[in-house]
């Protein structure tokens, strides 16, 4: 993982609810295009990769990874990766040029934190921080079904100028694979961050035969 920092800049955070291949494809295709990763993964968010998507995408082994599922173009971006207990880390303060940033996918303990501004640990404070400089940020939340608290701190982080995401896949472009649904939400992410992608195709008016 490069420290340089060529590009634009948005902060990926991988907390430990299911729906690590979403995190896995939005981070791929935002290296794809080029852009410097600023990734933080919470202790569940590490658990979660590995249980969902086996011991070749843990942390560590996350590149390799990347480049056997999705192709040696990730290699165009950077990551730099950050401990979640560093809040001394250059995205914990809103000085640091990060345009945006995504939790992908959201826990709802980490999508409560962000309601409530907590900070009390590296994702949390960027979270913040985004809110607090109106920069874009994008969360995913996971969870089914949803309670009352968890339908609030949703509201609340809607309020404060957070996008809620849902993953929540759209079935009228005909997926075929676990992966096409993969695409389709790690495009809507890609989308609300303001990049261009082709993740999947523009909708004609006609669903595909
Ligand atoms: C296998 C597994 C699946 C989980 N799935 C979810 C989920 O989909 N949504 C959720 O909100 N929490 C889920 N959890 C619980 C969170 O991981 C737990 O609340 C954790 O404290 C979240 O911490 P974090 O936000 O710092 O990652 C799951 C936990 C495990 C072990």
């Amino acid at each position: 993982m490069s420290p340089a920092e060529p590009g634009p800049s948005v902060a990926l955070a991988i907390t430990g609810a299911s729906g690590a291949m979403y995190a896995t494809r939005t981070l791929a295709a935002l290296l794809e295009r080029g852009t410097h990763v600023e990734l933080i993964v919470s202790d569940y968010g590490r658990r979660l990769l590995r249980d969902e998507l086996g011991d070749a995408a843990s942390v560590d082994r996350l590149m390799p990874f990347l480049a056997a599922k999705y192709g040696d173009a990730v290699e165009a971006g950077t990551v730099a990766l950050h401990s979640n207990r560093d809040l001394g880390a250059t995205i914990a303060s809103g000085s640091h040029r990060c345009t945006g940033m995504a939790i992908v996918p959201c826990s709802m303990k980490t999508l409560a934190a962000v309601a409530h501004g907590l900070s009390r640990n590296l994702i949390e404070r960027a979270a913040d921080v985004m809110l607090k400089e109106r920069r874009r940020l994008v969360i995913v939340p996971r969870e089914t079904p949803m309670s009352l608290p968890q339908l609030r701190n949703m509201v609340l982080c809607a309020e404060a100028g957070a996008m809620i995401l849902p993953a929540m896949p759209a079935f009228y472009q005909k997926p075929k694979t676990i992966d096409d649904l993969a695409d389709f939400v790690a495009g809507k992410i890609l989308s609300a961050l303001g990049f261009e992608h082709a993740l999947y195709p523009e909708w004609t008016g006609q669903v595909p035969s």
